[in-house]
């Protein structure tokens, strides 16, 4: 009997020392599991008179029928204080929402382009940023003398490569594995060594069409050029040809548009150049294309109205996130 006095003496001032929903978890299995000190004094029942055995065991359930209460109730003062610490928290505001970043602009501006175009029939393909003298300049019939090829207007790397100029590299590459018809476009990065202002910058995109048939026309040119600024910009953009030269269209184009005062130039097309077709095997008399290259910067510049291209190009979070 005096086991169980001194167990409960030792269990209520044991009790007051524990501060947390935890401690009172391991201070239950201490005394109530099923290796706990109640139940190790059960066990000694069985050691005990039968004239003794009642009293010992009426004693040991009031012991245990105590501690249970105890506990409840130490767990019920400790939860309180526990939602007493919440009620500072608000849970009715709204929660914060995570950033999950997004597309950058140029991103965008490349696949919005190119889903007018999927959907006129063209496949999007991919081409390569370090390029060959031949596929730069020689193939789109640019001779050896043309400015362009200057080392001032391309960045040469060593062993005759080249960090390409045009995405017109890439007519050549289709056109030297595959046969007509072909619709494609190709969008990727070009390189220029300019100076770097608001409206220049040595890397930027382009986004190169190419479309050969037996009878591609001019004024398919025309149409397809039409429709995609139309559906890029409103029904109510205006455009107009101005003739211009490239060595691998004829004739070749740039063109312009407008929204009512002023005009801007926005790509530069024409017709594929024969000699373009004798280099990939292609007989210039069986078939005709157009082809075409677009600035995306400069579209993606309109669109947004920004007007420095630099923006772009700096990775800062507070101009990308306006995307
Ligand atoms: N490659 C030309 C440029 O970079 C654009 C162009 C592409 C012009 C295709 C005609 C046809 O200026």
């Amino acid at each position: 009997m005096t086991d169980i006095d001194s167990l409960r003496s030792e269990f209520k001032s044991q009790l007051a020392e524990v501060r947390d929903p935890q401690a009172l978890e391991a201070f239950r299995m201490f005394y109530l599991g099923r290796k706990g000190k109640v139940a190790s004094l059960f066990r000694e029942l069985g050691a005990i008179s039968r004239e003794e055995r009642p009293r010992f065991g009426q004693a040991l359930n009031e012991l245990k029928e105590f501690v249970e209460a105890q506990i409840h109730e130490k767990e019920e003062s400790l939860g309180t204080k526990i939602t007493q610490v919440n009620s500072s928290v608000d849970s009715t505001l709204p929660g914060v929402r995570p950033r999950i970043g997004g597309l950058h602009p140029i991103t965008e501006t490349i696949r919005e382009i190119s889903d007018i175009f999927v959907r006129l029939g063209f496949e999007v393909v991919d081409g390569r940023e370090i390029e060959t003298e031949f596929y730069n300049f020689t193939a789109l019939n640019i001779p050896l003398d043309h400015p362009s090829r200057d080392a001032f207007d391309t960045f040469y790397t060593t062993r005759g490569h080249l960090l390409r100029s045009q995405t017109s590299t890439v007519q050549i590459r289709v056109m030297e594995n595959r046969k007509p018809p072909l619709r494609i476009i190709a969008p990727g990065k070009v390189y220029r060594p300019d100076e770097v202002d608001a409206s220049h910058s040595f890397m930027f995109h382009q986004i190169e069409g190419l479309m050969v048939d037996d009878r591609t026309t001019f004024s398919d040119l025309k149409g397809v050029i039409h429709l995609f600024l139309r559906k890029l910009f409103g029904n109510n953009i205006q455009m107009r040809f101005k003739p211009h030269f490239f060595p691998f269209t004829e004739p070749s184009v740039d063109v312009d548009i407008s929204w009512g005062k002023g005009w801007l130039e926005i790509l530069g097309a024409g017709q594929v150049d024969p000699a373009v077709f004798e280099v990939v095997g292609y007989n210039p008399k069986k078939v005709q294309g157009f082809a075409f290259g677009l600035g995306v910067e400069r579209i993606a510049m309109l669109k947004y109205g920004i007007k420095d291209i630099r923006l772009f190009f700096e990775n800062d979070l507070r101009f990308l996130r306006q995307f």
